[in-house]
């Protein structure tokens, strides 16, 4: 099996082939999504909120981070995986950036880590690449900044923000990141600002016209009840089909239904 590389996935734009990722946190699902041939595989800190529970993606720390994230990658064979550095572990001091990506390189054998902002965090960005390390940027809907924005509504629908995250997007282009998420934003923004990159652009309710898309597991298999967002396309209602086998194993449990004769020893 051919691995995926920074490389491939900018030929991948250069070609017009569309990137294919998805977030994984543990190792079982990271093996169905690589033996299905997906690029790219997430660590999100959105485990915060799928995996832990939490309300945002801010609680999470760099050791839960390297925990999901080593588990992912023990899976894979063939995808380029991303590992989200958690809140507070980059911003405002880039040796401590550096030392927080070494850590999850080190310790879970990602290929590469994704960084929320732009011009903010840019010295930490260049930080990280120059030691060889890929960096994912992260703009629009940031959610480690949800205290700031206040509300997880669409940005950059003015053109104030959308002149800010243009040229945000360049920056971290010429800072050498390999790629750029953008997360809900205008499908014309989207389109605007992966014409202007040579890197692949990677959106999450960022409309069709750019270079690949993302969404959340729990999310585009409907293991997520009530997150209905404009932008998601679900796949499966596994929340149903999990209840559904639930309420069986519990019936056959009570009625002593199982084990039957074939299943025990
Ligand atoms: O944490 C996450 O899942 C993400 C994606 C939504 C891009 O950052
Ligand atoms: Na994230």
């Amino acid at each position: 099996i051919k691995r995926v590389t920074t490389h491939t996935l900018r030929k991948m734009k250069h070609d017009g082939v569309k990137i294919s990722m998805l977030t994984a946190y543990d190792y079982s699902m990271a093996r169905i999504f690589d033996d299905a041939g997906i690029d790219m595989l997430l660590v999100g800190d959105s485990a915060s909120n799928v995996m832990a529970g939490h309300e945002t993606t801010l609680p999470i720390t760099l050791d839960q981070m390297i925990y999901h994230a080593s588990s992912v990658v023990r899976a894979i064979n063939r995808c380029f995986v991303v590992v989200d550095l958690p809140f507070g572990s980059y911003q405002g001091n880039s040796k401590e950036a550096l030392q927080s990506a070494v850590r999850i390189m080190k310790e879970t054998g990602a290929h590469g880590v994704k960084i929320e902002g732009g011009e903010e965090i840019i010295e930490s960005v260049k930080r990280i690449i120059s030691a060889g390390i890929p960096v994912l940027g992260h703009l629009g809907l940031t959610p480690q900044s949800i205290y700031k924005f206040g509300t997880y509504a669409v940005r950059a629908t003015d053109e104030d923000e959308a002149k800010k995250l243009i040229a945000d997007a360049k920056l971290l282009e010429e800072a050498g990141c390999f790629g750029i998420v953008l997360e809900k934003i205008p499908a014309q923004l989207g389109q605007r600002v992966s014409e202007a990159l040579g890197i692949p652009t990677i959106g999450i309710g960022a409309g069709k016209y750019v270079d690949g898309q993302v969404l959340v597991m729990h999310d585009m298999l409907g293991i997520n009840k009530e997150f209905k967002p404009r932008f998601l396309r679900r796949y499966l209602d596994l929340y149903e089909v999990i209840l559904g086998a639930t309420r069986s194993y519990i019936q056959d449990v009570k009625s002593n239904d199982f084990p039957n004769e074939n299943e025990q020893y």
